[in-house]
């Protein structure tokens, strides 16, 4: 029993318990079945069922009240002792912490839109409570405003998990329960962990019941066919961030790992400006929820590139304003010209981005996009996954079983903490 003392003795003194797994090397994986967190992290990626929760409230008929109630209070997520996590919490944190981390995704919001609350809350707050621009909206508009605004809430914190994980790195603080569990809760926001209803949570079409960024960016993966499968490129990208903060840190590939997430949210937040300015026109006809759409989804990651050209981003801005009561013909011309002027400096490219699926034939969305001398790659990552998420055996009275660590079956962490707890004595 001494071995199993030294182990917890170790845990401690390396700063690791704060997000150890029980066992150990039994962590449960998140949605996607593939990424191996070296922490226990079920309560930041439960982030993401408060956003499917308050998404349920708003179908029809919205309870405003309610998701209101989930939005500033929790309900899923907990921080432990009793306190949750929420997603105003997340909306409105200073994701530098007074300039403590570097994160020029938030900076960049920040510069561009004046103050944390002014990125996503006030939004939010305004549609839930049919106020200001929100006020008198239809109840379409008004729920793809705040389950949308959510979507970007949540992709934002997972850049601040990944930047307090290279500040940690390089502070020497290589431990599994330092850099490397911030960098797993970036990994946790983003993709969530709620059991896809259909498919593995990785290949296919996507399940449409996970509401996390990661199961955003795989939607506009399927409509942008020929471009790159974000969210399929995301996994191994972030494996590689993760095995590059953990025992020892390396800079230059935590930091590559940091940019190509950047890249993912921008293709993301591109194809859908493309796709729904065009969804919004609707053939003259405006299609509000559709503004509302483009709107949020181009938000979650405009900030981070106006940190290249904020003209460019906030002419784009201009084309979603939320108070447009019509939307000019021309309006998906002037967005696609505006982002693919943003290429280069973003480091994606056209081949990356791919072409809608939809676009009419002969449209300018259906227009080439030129990658003439724009040879930017994105990072492949790593597949070596790390070797945390073993199948558990645990033995009962007489029998012996043993469980699978993944989404569907999550280790029975209490029972095992006790037997560890027995062995102890
Ligand atoms: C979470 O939401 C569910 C469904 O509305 C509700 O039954 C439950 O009481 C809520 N839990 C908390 C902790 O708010
Ligand atoms: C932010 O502040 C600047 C300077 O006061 C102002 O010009 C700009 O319009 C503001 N931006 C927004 C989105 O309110
Ligand atoms: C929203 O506010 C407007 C203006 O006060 C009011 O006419 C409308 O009924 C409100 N909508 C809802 C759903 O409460
Ligand atoms: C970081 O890893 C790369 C290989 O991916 C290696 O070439 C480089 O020397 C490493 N840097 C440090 C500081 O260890
Ligand atoms: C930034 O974008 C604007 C609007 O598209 C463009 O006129 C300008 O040339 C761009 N600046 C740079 C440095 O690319």
């Amino acid at each position: 029993m001494g071995v199993i003392r030294l182990v917890l003795l170790g845990l401690v003194a390396t700063g690791a318990e704060g997000g150890a797994c029980t066992p150990v090397d039994s962590c449960p994986k998140l949605s996607d079945g593939l990424y191996c967190p070296v922490n226990d992290v079920t309560e930041h990626a439960d982030i993401n069922r408060d956003v499917a929760l308050i998404k349920r409230y708003l179908d029809d008929p919205p309870d405003y009240a309610m998701a209101k109630e989930v939005y500033t209070m929790g309900n899923s997520s907990s921080k432990g002792l009793g306190n949750m996590r929420t997603l105003q919490d997340l909306a409105l944190k200073d994701m530098t912490v007074d300039g403590k981390y570097t994160n020029v995704f938030y900076t960049g919001a920040l510069n561009l839109y004046n103050s944390t609350a002014a990125i996503w809350h006030n939004y939010i707050m305004a549609c839930l409570d049919n106020t200001t621009f929100c006020q008198g909206q239809s109840d379409s508009f008004r729920r793809y405003v705040v389950n949308k605004a959510l979507i970007g809430v949540v992709t934002a914190y997972a850049t601040y998990e990944f930047g307090a994980a290279v500040w940690k790195g390089e502070n020497g603080q290589t431990a599994d329960g330092q850099a490397a569990y911030a960098w797993d809760e970036g990994a946790a926001f983003y993709i969530g962990n709620i059991d896809p209803v259909l498919g593995d949570g990785f290949s296919g079409a996507a399940p449409g019941n996970l509401y996390s960024p990661y199961e955003f960016n795989w939607k506009r993966d399927f409509d942008y066919p020929d471009g790159v499968n974000t969210h399929q490129a995301s996994i191994p990208i972030l494996n590689y961030g993760l095995i590059n903060v953990r025992g020892s840190y390396n800079a230059t590939n935590v930091k590559a790992a940091e940019l190509a997430m950047y890249k993912i949210f921008s293709i993301a937040a591109i194809r859908s400006a493309i796709k729904y300015a065009d969804k919004a026109y609707n053939g003259g006809t405006m299609e509000p929820k559709y503004l509302a759409e483009g709107w949020a989804y181009w938000r979650s990651a405009s900030g981070y590139m106006s940190n290249f050209n904020a003209t460019a981003v906030e002419a784009v801005d201009a084309l979603f304003d939320l108070s447009q009561t019509s939307i000019p013909a021309d309006t998906p011309c002037k967005v696609k010209t505006l982002v693919e002027s943003l290429y280069p400096h973003l480091g994606i490219t056209c081949a990356m981005v791919g072409k809608w699926k939809d676009a009419t034939t002969g449209s300018c969305l259906d227009l080439p996009c030129d990658d003439a001398g724009n040879s930017a790659t994105l990072l492949a990552g790593s597949d070596a996954y790390v070797d945390m998420c073993k199948a558990t055996t645990t033995t009962t009275t007489g029998s012996s079983e043993t469980s699978a660590v993944g989404r569907a079956a999550l280790p029975a962490a209490g029972a095992l903490a006790a037997t560890l707890a027995l062995s102890c004595q």
